[in-house]
């Protein structure tokens, strides 16, 4: 094929500018260097501190499970439905979010190692070209093939969730969020030098597995089940065949040559995190989908604008992958629609391998980050979702019609049908005590209220200017219009089943300058990043106004900028980069972090929210040099926490003949989910 790009390309990999901490090979593959790219939102509205404004059977066991976590009154996010019911050993403080938390931190370090505290065991459940189908080969990383991976768990693990199948046994759904082809391949350059099989592998690693997993002993320690027939376990790719619904499906603007109907797209790309419905299928998140384009610069004008804003360049080609020299789709040129149907909220059921992945277009197209599914007071569901780039937005979708437990068909479709809403922020306090500091203001606490404005609700548009579909597919700069506040990169969030309040990790923003601070961001330069907490009017996911604070200004304690709730800075864990939230079932908050700017390698860490022990964060675990920690999961029983190790060994100058990780064998890095458990069979953190 024709070379349209040659000597147009990014070259070479290790010179691309990256800012911030992050490995160059980080931030190349994993978000098309995304922060070497102009802030993508150029509106003039809302940084909000400038607005003065108002402010199983479909399995009875799994079934059971998750209407539990939605009795005890909140999300089902995360929800692992109870292994082992074990009622929880600790005092009522400790079940209210209010901690009971008494492991000894794991200091910052830069080990080569999963490093977890005393007592504590971890081992590592599934790995980078592990068996999934009953037919895969094993993996042989100086002979991969495409027919291999595509049998095989795909590469850089992210959003992990577990649906159990029984006691002892469960589904376990992972997102493979990108490919770092200079860790997978020796020699690698990249671009037009790529050969067309390691495209294919590429194509291969991405997307998401179901695996079948069994827990070993009575502890927490779970398997991979890896004989029998395994009847569940399935690879989802770049090339899987799905189907759009909701309102956009079928429209003009996301109609192919390849599909004339507008309503079978190929494959899903760059997923992260993700979200677990009450009905027991993954929501998983299309992020940085831009970068595997080429040609942006060759689009219909009228396009070029819509485009830009999810930083796909209207000028030299983005993508070094060069997807398009094995699918001719990832031209722009030939097929401009084409990353329009990528961006959404793809719904896949683990429970059903034959089934079609559903990209929902009512939750709207931007990078997203999250999903996570929870009840209006009146049975409607919520889904929240970030935006996760800088200066962009929070995003609620609320379904039309309420949830039934048990009804699969009518529950599915409340994702086809609602409003989707964005979020604006309004600071308390008077703009000249938020300085840039990070010093509180003057009432004690980063905080104010909020409203979700709405921007589209099944055929109706809000936003002047635009129709229905395109608020759908261009939610981006819909949101603009409306006047929603920029964030510091809204990553995943999720609901406190006991306390209600929806937070946020906000995970960093060095691009925001002095003038551009508000209550909400309130730091210029943010390198290490923020959670926020939204608690909406009578704790109603459904409600459309809400109060917010930030509970957690991160960074070094010593730093004055710094807030950790109130506590005590002196008996906390350093913390940087929060980008994915969980909490366990009471209610403590658990943050994992990806591109520390403190020294040490990312982690896991946890902090009760309530009571005396509230804002005392502590690291539970450190993953290896030039990882991320992803999808952290808590399991119901509290006996599990399940951690996706993403890129070990992503490193500036890494290569496979020269890694700076030999986790988790001793060998090339491999991506993988580990699992922590305690070493005598008590609750994780207690
Ligand atoms: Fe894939 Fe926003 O982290
Ligand atoms: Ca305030
Ligand atoms: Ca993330």
């Amino acid at each position: 094929m024709a070379n349209p790009n040659a000597g147009r390309r990014l070259l070479p990999l290790l010179s691309t500018p990256h800012k911030g901490g992050r490995s160059a090979l980080t931030c190349q593959f994993r978000c098309g260097n995304a922060c070497a790219h102009d802030v993508a939102n150029t509106t003039g509205n809302a940084y909000f501190g400038d607005v003065v404004k108002e402010a199983v059977s479909r399995r009875g066991v799994l079934r059971a499970g998750a209407l539990g976590a939605l009795v005890a009154g909140a999300g089902v996010a995360g929800a692992m439905p109870a292994l082992a019911d074990e009622p929880a050993a600790a005092g009522a403080e400790a079940r209210n979010g209010g901690g009971d938390i008494r492991f000894t931190a794991v200091p910052p370090n830069k080990d080569d190692a999963l490093r977890i505290p005393d007592g504590y065991s971890s081992s590592v459940v599934v790995r980078w070209g592990d068996p999934v189908l009953p037919d895969a080969p094993a993996f042989d990383f100086d002979n991969q093939s495409a027919d291999a991976q595509n049998k095989q768990f795909g590469y850089n693990c992210d959003y992990v969730t577990v649906l159990p199948l029984g006691r002892d046994r469960a589904l376990m759904w992972v997102n493979h969020e990108y490919t770092d082809e200079s860790l997978m391949f020796r020699g690698y350059t990249g671009g037009a030098a790529a050969t067309e099989e390691q495209i294919k592998i590429a194509l291969a690693a991405h997307g998401g597995s179901v695996v079948e997993i069994e827990r070993a002993g009575r502890t927490g320690e779970w398997k991979l089940v890896t004989k029998g027939r395994r009847r569940y376990n399935r690879r989802v790719t770049a090339q899987t065949t799905m189907k759009f619904s909701g309102p956009a499906a079928g429209h003009d603007l996301l109609k192919t040559a390849a599909d004339p109907q507008g309503r079978t797209p190929v494959g899903m790309l760059n997923n992260c995190s993700g979200g677990t419905t009450p009905w027991a299928t993954v929501l998983t998140a299309e992020e940085n989908f831009d970068q595997y384009f080429v040609n942006g610069d060759k689009v219909p004008d009228a396009q070029k604008p819509y485009i830009s804003r999810y930083t796909i360049t209207t000028g030299t080609p983005s993508s070094s992958r060069r997807f398009d020299r094995v699918e001719e789709r990832f031209d722009l040129a030939k097929h401009p629609n084409e990353a329009n149907r990528f961006g959404w909220i793809v719904e896949i059921d683990p429970f059903d391998p034959d089934g079609t992945p559903i990209k929902r277009t009512a939750l709207g197209r931007f990078k997203h980050e999250a999903a996570t599914t929870t009840l209006a007071r009146d049975g409607r569901l919520v889904v929240y979702m970030g935006d996760d780039s800088r200066f962009e937005y929070i995003y609620k979708f609320v379904s039309k019609n309420r949830y039934i437990p048990g009804f699969d068909r009518h529950n599915r479709a409340l994702l086809d049908e609602g409003t989707l809403y964005v979020a604006k922020f309004t600071g308390d306090s008077p703009a000249a005590e938020i300085d840039g500091s990070g010093k509180l203001p003057s009432d004690g606490l980063f905080d104010g209220s909020g409203e979700w404005i709405p921007l589209v609700s099944g055929d109706k548009s809000y936003v002047d200017g635009m129709t229905a579909a395109e608020v759908l597919v261009y939610t981006r700069t819909a949101a603009d219009k409306v006047g929603a506040t920029k964030m510091d990169r809204p990553e995943d969030m999720e609901r406190n089943p006991v306390t209600g309040g929806v937070y946020v990790a906000l995970t960093n923003n060095t691009n925001r300058t002095a003038a551009q601070v508000d209550e909400a961001n309130p730091r210029p330069s943010n390198k290490h990043g923020h959670v926020l907490e939204i608690v909406e009017r009578r704790d109603d996911a459904g409600e459309r106004t809400f109060a917010w604070s930030l509970p957690l200004v991160c960074g070094d304690p010593a730093d004055p900028g710094t807030y950790f709730a109130g506590y005590d800075k002196t008996k906390v864990s350093p913390i940087s980069c929060p980008d994915n939230v969980t909490f366990d079932r009471d209610g403590n908050l658990w943050i994992s972090t990806d591109g520390n700017q403190l020294g040490s390698n990312d982690g896991m860490f946890v902090m009760p929210v309530r009571g005396k022990e509230r804002g005392h964060l502590r690291q539970f675990l450190t993953v290896p040099v030039g990882a991320e920690t992803c999808g952290p999961l808590v399991s119901q029983d509290q006996l599990s926490v399940f951690v996706a190790v993403q890129h070990p060994g992503e490193t500036d100058g890494a290569t496979p003949d020269n890694p700076s990780s030999h986790w988790p064998d001793g060998d090339q890095p491999r991506p993988s989910v580990a699992v922590v458990w305690h070493g005598k069979g008590k609750k994780v953190g207690a």
